[in-house]
């Protein structure tokens, strides 16, 4: 989606101001009668976003929205639900992937988030 208009209603909530300045926004939708419609949906914008990014682009995942006026503004038939939003720009500066994971942020270490074998166990087996 490019509208101005539309980008202007998202870009109302408090974590999405920067909508404004997405030339795009896509709208993550799946039909709510699958089991699965959350992942499958979440799955296929990752992949998006992981396009994106190996164009140089920038992506911004946005959960910050009401689902009524998303789906009141796009006219999204009633079966379906909103699973995300993912704008997608040209990044305002262009940080090297790597050196944005592994750099300034902090970041949990990989054995606090990492089980083998049974949940909390962290050490891998040889
Ligand atoms: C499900 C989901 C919803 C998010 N919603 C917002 C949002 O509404 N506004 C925003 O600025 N960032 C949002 N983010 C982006 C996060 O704030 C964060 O920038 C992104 O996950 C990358 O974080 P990292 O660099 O720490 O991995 C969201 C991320 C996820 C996964």
């Amino acid at each position: 989606m490019k509208s101005r208009e539309k980008r202007e209603v998202l870009s109302k909530r408090m974590f999405a101001r920067f909508l404004l300045e997405s030339p795009i926004v896509i709208v993550g939708c799946g039909d709510r009668g699958g089991r699965f419609h959350v992942v499958d949906v979440s799955i296929a914008m990752q992949q998006m976003v992981l396009a994106a990014t190996s164009e140089g682009l920038g992506t911004c995942w946005i959960g910050d929205y009401d689902e009524k006026v998303i789906k009141a503004l796009f006219r999204v038939p009633e079966k379906y639900g909103v699973v995300c939003l993912v704008a997608l720009g040209y990044p305002r500066e262009k940080l090297e992937l790597a050196a944005k994971l592994l750099g300034k942020r902090s970041r949990k270490r990989i054995e606090s988030i990492v089980s083998y074998e049974e949940f909390g166990n962290s050490l891998a087996s040889s």
